[in-house]
């Protein structure tokens, strides 16, 4: 990819099958040293083909791009560890519901100078992102209430200038500057109940990206690798193979949820908590029960637990809730 960076910091071609382990002779430019906000590598990270050449067109290129998925299939770290890679400053805003857009935008504030009070504007973090070498992700982008999507709508055009009217002033972006977007769902909002306080996102907010990746599930031994990855003490043959029915049964609840079976499915977030739990209790079904069980409701724990008992060949106390009952 050819580069549109303009940054005074150094930068040097990087291999994508080396660096992010993708088949493919693609080389991307990135910054030689890291600076502040750039984010920690995470080396256990495993890099998605599309997903990553997406992202890596929205840093070389400058598209603003938008992943949309399942939760916990990796969306914002998927960004981030790109991000890690190329040395790119990167901040996370969440725009569920609590962010309002004076806290996008900016502020009058009071403050002491020399002893007398004055007002004063105080940016908000778009502004202030907009002016650095800095990628700024937008989490939960599916909930953002409409004055902040409207602030956001006026940035998203390429080049497009921001204007802060309370102050007067237009703010032309960096260079450097990148927008990216996560969301659990597109234009559908919280059609099946999984996804509540989401908005529809409309036609006229999804034109504006240039680039919309889809990342629901990893493939099953990816997922395994992942895990084993997250908690060391399983990364062995014996391990792996627990982590596998893990998985399996995590399948199963995604499966389960498609179907309209379930309400719930177990993410890859939570295969990895539970992996974790399950080395704090040393049990894998109470750690089942504590990770992902107990968040489930009760009509639905007894089909659960019968998924539990094809991957593990064992009962939980849960599966016979309807025969105490009868
Ligand atoms: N491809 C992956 N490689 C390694 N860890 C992953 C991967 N995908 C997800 N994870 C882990 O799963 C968890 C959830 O990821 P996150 O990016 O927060 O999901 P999302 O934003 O889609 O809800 C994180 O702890 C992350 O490290
Ligand atoms: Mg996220």
């Amino acid at each position: 990819m050819t580069t549109q960076q303009s940054s005074h910091r150094a930068i040097r071609e990087i291999s994508v099958r080396q660096v992010f382990g993708l088949d493919t002779d693609l080389t991307v430019p990135a910054f030689c040293d890291a600076t502040e906000h750039v984010p920690e590598i995470d080396a256990a990270y495993h890099f998605n083909h599309d997903v990553t050449l997406a992202i890596l067109a929205g840093f070389v290129q400058n598209r603003r791009v938008l992943i949309q998925g399942l939760h916990g299939t990796g969306k914002s770290t998927h960004i981030e560890q790109v991000a890690a890679r190329l040395n790119w400053p990167c901040v996370r805003v969440n725009l569920d519901g609590h962010i309002s857009r004076l806290d996008l935008v900016g502020k009058d504030t009071i403050v002491l100078r020399e002893g007398r009070q004055v007002t004063e504007f105080q940016e908000g973090i778009l502004p202030w992102a907009l002016q650095q070498p800095m990628a700024l992700i937008f989490d939960e982008y599916d909930a953002g209430r409409p004055d902040v999507m409207f602030v956001i709508q006026r940035i998203l055009e390429r080049n497009g200038h921001f204007m802060l009217l309370d102050q007067n002033r237009s703010i032309a972006p960096h260079a450097d500057f990148r927008l990216f977007a996560t969301a659990n769902t597109l234009g559908l909002g919280n059609l099946n109940g999984l996804y509540h306080g989401t908005q529809s996102l409309n036609h006229a907010q999804l034109d504006r990206w240039n680039i919309v990746a889809a990342l629901n599930y990893l493939q099953p031994e990816d997922e395994v690798q992942i895990t084993a990855a997250r908690v060391p003490q399983m990364d062995n043959e014996q391990g792996r193979q627990t982590i596998r029915k893990m998985v399996d049964l995590a399948n199963l609840t995604r499966k389960g949820f498609e179907a309209g079976d379930i309400s719930v499915l177990m993410s890859p977030r939570t295969v990895i908590t539970w992996a974790e739990n399950r080395q704090i209790f040393g049990d894998t079904g109470l750690a089942f029960r504590l990770s992902f069980l107990n968040k489930c409701d009760d009509a639905e724990k007894e089909l659960i637990a019968e998924y539990y008992q094809r991957c593990f060949e064992q009962e939980l106390p849960e599966a016979f809730v309807g025969t105490l009952q009868a």
